[in-house]
């Protein structure tokens, strides 16, 4: 086996708090163990154009506790296609990259798996989303952030919504999934929590807010996964058929910036190492997780194919709990 000497590192895809612990902590254990490290800009855009920087343990000082990523990301169509491939293959055999960190999503990740057919260089995944949704890992780096933030501003919202007698829909991120609206939705001990995966319907929500104000609760918190459609269209509906007055709030983009929680830096530095060493090691493809409180690693294969399930017991305690 051929040691490697260069490794590369990128962010991918949107943006999630603890994302600059991970280049740092990832670029310090390389370099420990004598790699060179480089930093790709902007995503994958920054394979496609060779924009690049080298990262040494001083470069990476001062960002642990700062949100977003110092090496940029992006959205990048031209990545999906053969030319845009080859010429991310171009870049990582120009700078001899034998391993790349790709710090992202699960669409990064499929891109890194992609990416993996066309060049000899290995990958690890780190997973790194405010969706908590990519497949091998309980948690994902900036979900824990993501939700403090959340919970944060809906407990500002409760006490209007408790001042006024008010119904408040509130709309958090997830993309597709429910991942991040279930666990603010319980911690905030939300009314009602809409998730794409277990979809309820108007009559049921209604039922359940009419009964809430019978009981005495003249106040309520519905928590919407973005997944589950157009709040607006439901916050009219509600309040055409409660009789309640009905706000929305759309969360919106306040989720994904910030500065990472301890947990989210704890997971960052702890991913990173185990996907830098794996790389030294020889590892083939894979993607690097937390599975009942392990740092493990999945084939990045199976971490692609795979659909993470939603606890559906914290949706049923977190009805439970709301009555
Ligand atoms: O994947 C993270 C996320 O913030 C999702 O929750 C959201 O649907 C999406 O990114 C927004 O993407 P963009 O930054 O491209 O608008």
């Amino acid at each position: 086996m051929v040691q490697m000497k260069t490794i590369g590192i990128v962010t991918t895809g949107g943006d999630a708090p603890g994302m600059n612990a991970a280049i740092r902590a990832a670029t310090r254990v390389a370099h420990s163990k004598g790699l060179q490290v480089i930093g790709f800009e902007r995503g994958w855009e920054g394979l496609i154009t060779d924009s690049c920087k080298t990262l040494t343990p001083r470069s990476v000082g001062g960002i642990i506790q700062l949100g977003g990523t110092m090496l940029r990301t992006a959205r990048c169509p031209e990545f999906k296609t053969a030319e845009g491939m080859q010429k991310a293959v171009k870049t990582l055999n120009a700078h001899n990259i034998g391993g790349l960190v790709v710090i992202g999503g699960d669409g990064s990740f499929k891109g890194a798996l992609e990416l993996s057919k066309y060049c000899d260089t290995k990958m690890a995944g780190v997973p790194a989303t405010i969706d908590n949704d990519v497949y091998g890992t309980d948690e994902t780096i900036g979900f824990d952030t993501a939700v403090n933030t959340a919970v944060a501003e809906i407990d500002k919202i409760r006490d209007t919504a408790i001042s006024h007698e008010r119904i408040f829909i509130v709309e958090v991120m997830g993309r597709e999934r429910g991942f991040l609206a279930l666990t603010v939705g319980l911690t905030v001990g939300a009314e009602i929590i809409l998730v794409p995966e277990a979809q309820c319907d108007l009559s049921e929500v209604v039922e359940t807010l009419k009964e809430n104000s019978r009981k005495g609760k003249k106040a309520g918190i519905v928590v919407a996964a973005e997944g589950c459609g157009k709040v607006s269209e439901l916050a009219t509906d509600i309040e055409a058929k409660t009789g309640s007055e009905v706000r929305l709030t759309i969360l919106g983009y306040v989720q994904r910036g910030g500065s990472p929680t301890a947990r989210s830096r704890l997971l960052a530095n702890l991913f990173a190492e185990k996907a830098v060493e794996s790389l030294y090691q020889g590892q083939g493809n894979h993607a690097v997780g937390l599975q009942n409180g392990k740092i493990t690693s999945i084939s990045l294969e199976d971490s692609c194919k795979g659909t993470k399930k939603l606890d559906t017991h914290m949706l049923a305690l977190a009805n439970m709990l709301a009555t």
